[in-house]
């Protein structure tokens, strides 16, 4: 499929079509009408128009979307059509709280193999993933074609360990590490920050809050 450039933005949606669509599939729904969409995602038709006009309007007026065919176009474009092999680096809480979870796998992800420097850890399986010595994670690498490499170690551990794996020829790190990295411009770097999305939360909630306080103190003059 031709890739053509689409806007961060668009990208940063896409996984949410993704997961509605899913679903709808599994309800057996085949197409739906771009306001039946909006109704249950919470986003204008006019977003989800926009949006999926980037990829040459899979809707159809007075038809709708093919449900299908837009999940199926949706995973080539974000490239989870393919295998994609995964490494962790960190076999921690974290990592192997990642390695546990089962759908990773579906979406073609596929953790290969856990690495870490604790001699305590080394050699235990998890859910039939080994956990290896970081002295073995080049060889690795390059044996099993490893794309992309989660980062669950402590922020001082991480630049060092990102140079060894842009060294190795890794293209992708998911970053847990409290740290931004810096690597050469073909190496894509995503920061997974679950503290940053609670703060989100905390500010959303906090100024629910202080809304209700406003009205409670208009109310009561
Ligand atoms: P943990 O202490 O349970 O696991 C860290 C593991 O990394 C340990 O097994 C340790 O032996 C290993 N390690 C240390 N240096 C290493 C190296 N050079 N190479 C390979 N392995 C190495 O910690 P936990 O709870 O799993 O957290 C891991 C990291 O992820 C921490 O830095 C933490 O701050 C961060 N974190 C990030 C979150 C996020 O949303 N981004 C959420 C939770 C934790």
């Amino acid at each position: 499929m031709e890739r053509k450039e689409i806007s961060k933005a668009v990208i940063g949606r896409l996984p949410r079509y993704y997961r509605y669509l899913g679903e709808l599939i599994e309800e057996g729904v085949e197409r739906i009408s771009s306001n039946e969409l909006s109704a249950r995602m919470k986003v204008t038709a006019s977003q989800i128009r926009q949006d999926l006009n980037n990829f040459g309007g899979f809707g159809q007026q007075g038809y709708g979307y093919n449900v299908k065919y837009l999940y199926s176009e949706i995973s080539k474009i974000l490239g989870i059509d393919q295998q994609h092999n995964v490494i962790i680096i960190g076999a921690g809480n974290l990592g192997q709280a990642i390695a546990n979870y089962t759908n990773f796998e579906r979406r073609g992800f596929v953790i290969k193999g856990m690495f870490d420097i604790n001699p305590k850890l080394i050699g235990l399986v998890i859910r039939g993933i080994e956990i290896r010595s970081v002295d073995d994670l080049e060889t690795f690498i390059k044996d099993n074609e490893i794309q992309i490499a989660a980062l669950t170690i402590p922020k001082t551990k991480a630049p060092e360990i990102a140079d060894r794996l842009v060294n190795a020829g890794i293209k992708a790190i998911w970053n847990f590490a409290h740290t931004d990295l810096v690597v050469p411009d073909d190496v894509v770097v995503e920061n997974v920050h679950l503290s940053e999305s609670l703060m989100r939360l905390s500010y959303r909630v906090c100024s629910m809050q202080d809304q209700g306080d406003g009205k409670g103190e208009k109310s009561s003059k």
